[in-house]
């Protein structure tokens, strides 16, 4: 018995940009751009938000759509659980994964999102395995709590909208898109075999997004703010901008534009990277007992095509056994895994009973695999 996947799909943004078009925006070539990374070209989502690519992606898991590949088409009410990875939501709240519990109309699933960057996908998938062998074994207490059978795992990025781009380092390397695959507790199969997710202290601050929600504050470390209190000493926050106060470096601090891009050391990315997902397909394979010989697919984390190389090397492994997806979309981040899948199985490559590991990394630093038999 487990959790097993009946369903994947993926979405892309309208548009496509090729590498020539990026050396309109920065110093850069296509032949360096393919050689160092494997990417032709990547999706930008301009008109699309990032719930309507989870929805088109989870559509085509469901079955609801003819884009993906789906055992069994399941009703709206067969759904009780929703996360979506993502550190690009369209909101902080709603939820991603509530936007599209609405978007699909999902009225029994519970929905939440989930954070650990391009590993996403895989703590995503755990989460909901874990919450659904909690359930299927009734251990104590599961019974007053929420049933989990069936779930929804989707990874949405729109990376894009927190790239820098006037950086020729990481300009060239993301992309936009969305995957979803729909897992079953199934008493007759045994689905995810095993899972390993990790953290890794990032002490280098190697990579990195901060947030933008730093709405101005009208305090400092003593209580409010005395330089923009007014003669009556009182803050006149509503009639009187602080933009009246642009003598004031307090006031001038609070009101610069919060810098929201991904900064990335690449070479201490890619040597933590190589090191994390050879480590995390050996403790699945080690969790499972199962030999590495009898893994039929391995579908990574699409950051850049030589670290799939450099791992299927360190493996001692051939390429083929590796799902490669990355050159015309670039690094999407927690969509990645489940796009990359949708594309293992749109192309025949996973029949029922093949063991799969699904592997990635990503910033935190966080790194996981996961072990199924499809
Ligand atoms: O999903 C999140 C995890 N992210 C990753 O896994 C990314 C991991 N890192 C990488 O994939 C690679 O480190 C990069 C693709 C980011 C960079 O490749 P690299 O082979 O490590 O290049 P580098 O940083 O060592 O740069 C080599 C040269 C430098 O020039 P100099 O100093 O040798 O003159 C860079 O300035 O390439 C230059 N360079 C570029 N040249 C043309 C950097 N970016 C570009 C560019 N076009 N876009």
């Amino acid at each position: 018995m487990g959790c097993t996947i009946i369903g994947c799909g993926k979405a892309l943004p309208a548009l496509e940009v090729a590498n020539d078009d990026l050396a309109k925006l920065v110093e850069t070539n296509d032949e360096w751009i393919v050689t160092r990374t494997g990417i032709s070209s990547r999706h930008i989502a301009v008109d699309e938000t990032g719930t309507d690519l989870a929805e088109a992606a989870a559509r085509a898991a469901l079955g609801w759509s003819p884009d993906g590949w789906c055992e069994a088409s399941l009703a709206p009410e067969d759904i009780d659980l929703v996360i979506a990875a993502t550190f690009t939501s369209d909101a902080l709240v709603p939820s991603a994964a509530g936007l599209l519990r609405e978007r699909l109309g999902l009225e029994n699933a519970i929905a939440f999102d989930l954070n650990a960057a391009c590993t996403g996908f895989v703590y995503a998938l755990t989460v909901a395995e874990t919450m659904m062998a909690a359930s299927a074994a009734g251990f104590p207490g599961a019974a007053g709590r929420n049933p989990i059978r069936r779930a929804l795992v989707v990874g949405s990025e729109r990376l894009t909208h927190v790239t820098d781009w006037a950086d020729r380092s990481t300009c060239v390397l993301f992309g936009d898109g969305a995957g979803a695959a729909v897992v079953e507790w199934d008493e007759a199969r045994p689905g995810i075999l095993a899972s390993f997710i990790l953290n890794t202290t990032d002490d280098t601050g190697a990579l990195s997004c901060p947030h933008a929600f730093d709405a101005p504050v009208p305090f400092d470390a003593d209580g409010v703010a005395p330089a923009l209190l007014d003669g009556a000493g009182n803050v006149p926050y509503a009639t009187m901008p602080p933009a009246s106060h642009a003598d004031d470096a307090h006031v001038a601090a609070l009101q610069e534009p919060p810098l929201q891009t991904v900064y990335m050391d690449g070479q201490k990315v890619f040597k933590f990277a190589t090191e994390a997902m050879t480590e995390a397909i050996h403790r699945v394979l080690e969790r499972s007992g199962v030999a590495l010989e009898d893994v039929a697919c391995i579908v990574p984390h699409q950051a850049n095509e030589r670290i799939i190389k450099y791992a299927a090397k360190k493996l001692g492994l051939p390429l083929d056994l590796f799902q490669l997806s990355i050159a015309n979309v670039g690094n999407t981040s927690a969509a990645s895994v489940p796009m990359a899948l949708a594309d293992a199985y749109a192309a025949g490559r996973i029949k029922r009973g093949d063991k799969v590991i699904m592997v990635a990394f990503g910033g935190g630093f966080t790194s996981g695999a996961v072990l199924f038999e499809a």
